[in-house]
């Protein structure tokens, strides 16, 4: 059967996805922090984002193409790192960067990804990015970079906006622990679930396979320290400019909501601003991110990334809109992995296109390149109103 007629949008794959994944897994998925208002926040907000329809432009061709960083993009959006991802779906970081490969889209590898960065090697296209959670210690930081960088990533990210560790208390109720225990109450969960488990059971307990040689005893870390350890340093300014200058490549920061933290990171020779609340998943006294965007957009001339709460090509065109010059999704991409298996994540890109160019038509636009004025034309056009 045809995906689009079995499931024409991202919220048909995650309805499919909730049934097939064990609840500790959809909660881990799901979930943000606090009582979930930021969370919600993000959708609210995203859908206030209002255009004008634009009539009488004849026939339009929908050029969604997009130049990011040097690169030409067919789409301005890709996938955002998630950590243990392959305990979502079983090998879901080489899935998903197969599927961003074959598009020719950006795929990021987060530092707790379930696989590594030489797992992935022959997995990733051009544009394979390696998102980076903060190690302490110089020497496993090196390490990994240099790693990141034989196995073919080109742009580094590093997230900011986890200086602790957040609370979940959705995850804690759904009996998820860290690392992952295999307790009845999972196992009841689990049985529900026999795609998802035969999965597992063929891949094994996923971990955290990028730090495996830190914590076989090769580095300074004390016998019983968890690999969790190794992270959740909490960086300043200093460790952005070192960063800055270990790497060759671009070099982008992830977690911006503050339009002076913008333009402090400017100073430092950052490539690119990720402006993310993550999701929902760290703060649940923040702004949607969307809300930010323009206060960001005009606190710098810096290339901007946008997340959180895009679900569908009219979100991608409303971040674009608001100033952004590339969309990232998080969430999405796993809710068609875990509904559809391997061909999941190309529908996603499927779906995301096919709105983008329904959208545009809407609004006139033959391509992205002036898609900023059309929301100005909105404002002003709504207080004529
Ligand atoms: C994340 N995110 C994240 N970010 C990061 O920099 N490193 C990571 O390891 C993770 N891990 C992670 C796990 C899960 C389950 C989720 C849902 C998210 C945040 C992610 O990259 C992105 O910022 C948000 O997911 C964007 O919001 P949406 O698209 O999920 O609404």
């Amino acid at each position: 059967m045809d995906l689009h007629t079995a499931y024409p949008g991202i919220a048909d794959l995650k309805l499919r996805a909730r049934r097939r994944l064990p609840r500790f897994v959809w909660e881990y998925l799901e979930s943000g922090t606090g009582a979930e208002i930021t969370l919600k926040r993000n959708r609210t907000a995203l859908d206030e984002v209002k255009f004008l329809p634009s009539i009488l432009h004849g026939p339009i061709e929908c050029d969604t193409g997009i130049q990011f960083l040097g690169q030409d993009y067919p789409l301005p959006f890709g996938t955002a790192p998630i950590g243990m991802s392959g305990l979502i779906w079983p090998d879901a970081e080489k899935l998903l960067a197969r599927a961003a490969a074959e598009a020719g889209l950006p795929y990021t590898l987060s530092t707790v990804a379930s696989q590594s960065p030489e797992d992935l090697a022959p997995h990733i296209g051009q544009n394979a990015w390696f998102q980076l959670y903060p190690p302490k210690d110089p020497d496993i930081r090196i390490d990994i970079l240099n790693r990141a960088r034989s196995a073919g990533f080109s742009t580094l990210v590093l997230t900011v906006d986890v200086p602790v560790a957040s609370r979940r208390e959705r995850q804690v109720r759904s009996g998820l622990t860290n690392p992952p225990r295999l307790t009845p109450q999972l196992l009841a969960q689990i049985a529900l679930c026999p795609t998802w488990a035969i999965g597992m059971a063929r891949n094994g307990m996923p971990r955290m396979r990028t730090l495996d040689k830190y914590i076989d005893g090769q580095s300074a870390l004390p016998p019983t320290a968890h690999v969790g350890y190794l992270l959740r340093t909490s960086p300043d300014m200093d460790y952005v400019k070192w960063l800055r200058d270990a790497w060759d490549g671009p070099f982008v920061v992830k977690g911006v909501m503050r339009a002076d933290d913008a333009e402090r990171l400017q100073q430092t020779g950052v490539d690119a601003i990720w402006v993310s609340n993550h999701g929902g998943r760290q703060f649940d006294g923040a702004p949607a991110s969307i809300e930010m965007l323009p206060q960001l957009r005009a606190a710098t001339n810096l290339p901007l990334i946008f997340d959180s709460g895009i679900e569908g090509g009219l979100d991608v065109l409303r971040a674009l809109a608001l100033g952004a010059d590339f969309v990232m999704l998080g969430r999405g991409f796993l809710y068609g992995l875990s509904a559809l298996g391997a061909p999941g994540p190309a529908h996603v890109i499927d779906i995301l296109r096919q709105d983008m160019a329904a959208n545009m038509g809407q609004l006139g636009l033959p391509n992205l390149q002036n898609i900023t004025s059309v929301i100005r034309k909105v404002d002003a056009a709504m207080q004529r109103v």
